[in-house]
């Protein structure tokens, strides 16, 4: 199930018709609070008041033109203008700035964001996406961390490569923000197998609690698995850690009574909060990682 819904969210008809489908945009509002910037505002705003900070990604990837891509950059500076007063950040895919297209691009445009996001006391996120993109978006971010302290890369647990990968990036004090990986990689480069993922999650963040300890790196726990964030807490702890020095990311709609919990013990914790109309891809992706998930789609078809 998970592999067939990772290809549907690679086929180009389906892309193109499924988000006409009224069932199916009444589906995704569970993960999308909508498609616009206001409504992922207001949710913001509604999770500072109980402690939970927000992080802001307007959906869209694999775009072809680089005015597509200058646009989606003043969008973001928009955003970062109006969003200063519930204290979000941002988080962005490299193919949706111009990777494809034209790498130098897509680094200048993300200079640009990581100066409106200085300006606005925030910090940028790069996302990671399928395989073919890792090289090229690990160099992006040893670019940009040069000059720009307040940016941070998203690495993923799933991929053999992961560790060497974060051995190259420490000494360059990044900001790391570990999840278990959304693709469909093939068995050479990444593990298949949950309990294999999960055992090199917490390998990996053990590999980096240290370098938390010692203010190096800003590491943020990208995952909705509570039992892991228990474990890598416990690794923590050892070091003489507090709980706000661990910092967590859900997704909106996933867990919110954990996140709400995690805060409450003294975690910091940020609800991504993804919007626009470009959400088949991503929304497919969601739907992978919880086939359940599928249950919920056809009660929309029949409801
Ligand atoms: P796991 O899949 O083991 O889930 C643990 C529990 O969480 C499940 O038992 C279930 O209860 C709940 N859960 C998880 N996913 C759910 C879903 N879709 N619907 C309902 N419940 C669900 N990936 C990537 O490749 N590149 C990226 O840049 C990012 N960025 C990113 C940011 C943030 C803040 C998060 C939380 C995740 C990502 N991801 C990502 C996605 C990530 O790689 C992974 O696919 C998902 O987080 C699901 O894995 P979990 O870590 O939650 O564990």
């Amino acid at each position: 199930m998970r592999w067939f819904l990772l290809w549907c969210a690679q086929n180009k008809w389906l892309s193109a018709h499924v988000p006409t489908w009224g069932f199916a945009k009444r589906a995704v509002r569970r993960f999308l609070p909508g498609e616009d910037f206001d409504s992922a505002l207001r949710e913001a705003v509604e999770f500072k008041k109980q402690g939970v900070g927000a992080l802001f990604t307007r959906l869209g990837e694999n775009l072809t033109a680089l005015d597509e891509a200058g646009a989606v950059v003043q969008h973001y500076e928009e955003v970062l203008a109006a969003s200063a007063e519930v204290g979000a950040e941002i988080s962005v895919k490299p193919t949706q700035l111009g990777l494809d297209i034209d790498p130098a691009a897509a680094l200048a445009n993300l200079a640009r964001l990581a100066r409106a996001a200085a300006a606005a006391n925030s910090f940028l996120w790069i996302d990671m996406e399928g395989s073919a993109y890792t090289d090229a978006t690990i160099q992006l971010y040893t670019r940009l961390r040069a000059d720009h302290p307040n940016t941070g890369i998203c690495l993923q647990a799933y991929l053999h490569r992961t560790a060497a990968d974060i051995l190259k990036l420490l000494p360059r004090r990044p900001a790391i923000r570990l999840v278990k990986g959304a693709y469909a990689e093939s068995a050479e480069i990444a593990y298949q197998a949950k309990r294999d993922v999960d055992a090199n999650y917490l390998a990996l963040c053990v590999l980096m609690l240290a370098e938390v300890k010692h203010k190096s790196l800003r590491l943020v726990l990208g995952t909705h698995d509570v039992e892991l964030i228990g474990r890598v807490w416990r690794f923590g702890q050892a070091l003489g850690l507090e709980r706000s020095q661990i910092e967590v990311n859900m997704l909106y709609g996933i867990r919110t009574d954990e996140q709400l919990k995690l805060s409450k013990e003294g975690y910091v914790v940020r609800d991504l909060i993804a919007y626009g109309d470009a959400w088949y891809a991503w929304y497919l992706r969601r739907l992978a990682e919880r086939p359940a998930n599928v249950l919920f789609v056809a009660r929309q078809l029949i409801g």
